[in-house]
């Protein structure tokens, strides 16, 4: 589930994350009240909410950028990661430091001016399963490798797959909206996003 919400200024993502996220688990049933729910970050960095003191069993991962911010809940026990980021150009370097070979390719692929969109839906895809396995950029992002699936740049979510350290293999979704990509990974797979907020 996904629930996003949008500021005009860059200023308190942070912020604004910790009110999606409690937005999120109020919508979702977890929670009467914002106010009761407590989203801190564990030794990793991934977020983990409590209600009362209480933690959640639904899992949470969060993301901001620009001034928007998005958070999506899994059920209990499953492992969820959400990415978003702003369409930007990434330097040849970046492209070589942080893709693989074949994300690499998928980029240059992309023709068209289109560049900049296809390095920043590799990068959001690659950075949810990072989330999702709870570990960020301290798993070397070459050892996650995505490949996304082609479509509009604007609408649905469209499929990606992914393949983790240890050969873990990874069913996600993605969507572009309003000069952002949108990312999304959970296992068990459990097909798109469904909106809540
Ligand atoms: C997680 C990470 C990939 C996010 O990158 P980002 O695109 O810059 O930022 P996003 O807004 O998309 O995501 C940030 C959120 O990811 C979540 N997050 C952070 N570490 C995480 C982890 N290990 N696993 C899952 N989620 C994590 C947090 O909720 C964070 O939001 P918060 O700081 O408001 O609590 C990156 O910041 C990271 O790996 N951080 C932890 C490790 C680290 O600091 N390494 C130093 C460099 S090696």
């Amino acid at each position: 589930m996904l629930s996003r919400l949008r500021v005009p200024k860059r200023r308190g993502d942070w912020l604004l994350g910790r009110w999606v996220a409690k937005r999120a688990l109020v919508l979702a049933g977890e929670a009467d009240t914002e106010r009761s729910v407590a989203v801190l970050a564990s030794a990793s960095g991934a977020p983990e909410a409590f209600v009362l003191g209480r933690p959640v069993a639904a899992s949470l991962s969060l993301s901001h950028s620009h001034g928007v911010a998005v958070a999506a809940l899994g059920p209990a026990g499953s492992r969820v990661g959400v990415d978003l980021e702003a369409v930007e150009d990434r330097s040849a370097g970046f492209l070589v430091d942080w893709f693989t070979p074949s994300e690499q390719a998928f980029v240059a692929a992309s023709g068209n001016g289109e560049e900049a969109f296809a390095a920043t839906l590799v990068w959001s895809a690659k950075e949810s399963v990072l989330k999702a396995l709870r570990e960020g950029l301290r798993v070397p992002p070459k050892e996650v490798e995505v490949a996304p699936g082609r479509g509009p740049a604007d609408g649905d979510f469209r499929p990606f797959s992914a393949r983790g350290p240890g050969c873990d293999e990874w069913e996600g979704w993605w969507r572009a909206e309003g000069g952002f990509v949108y990312s999304f990974v959970s296992k068990p797979s459990g097909g798109p996003p469904r909106p809540i907020g």
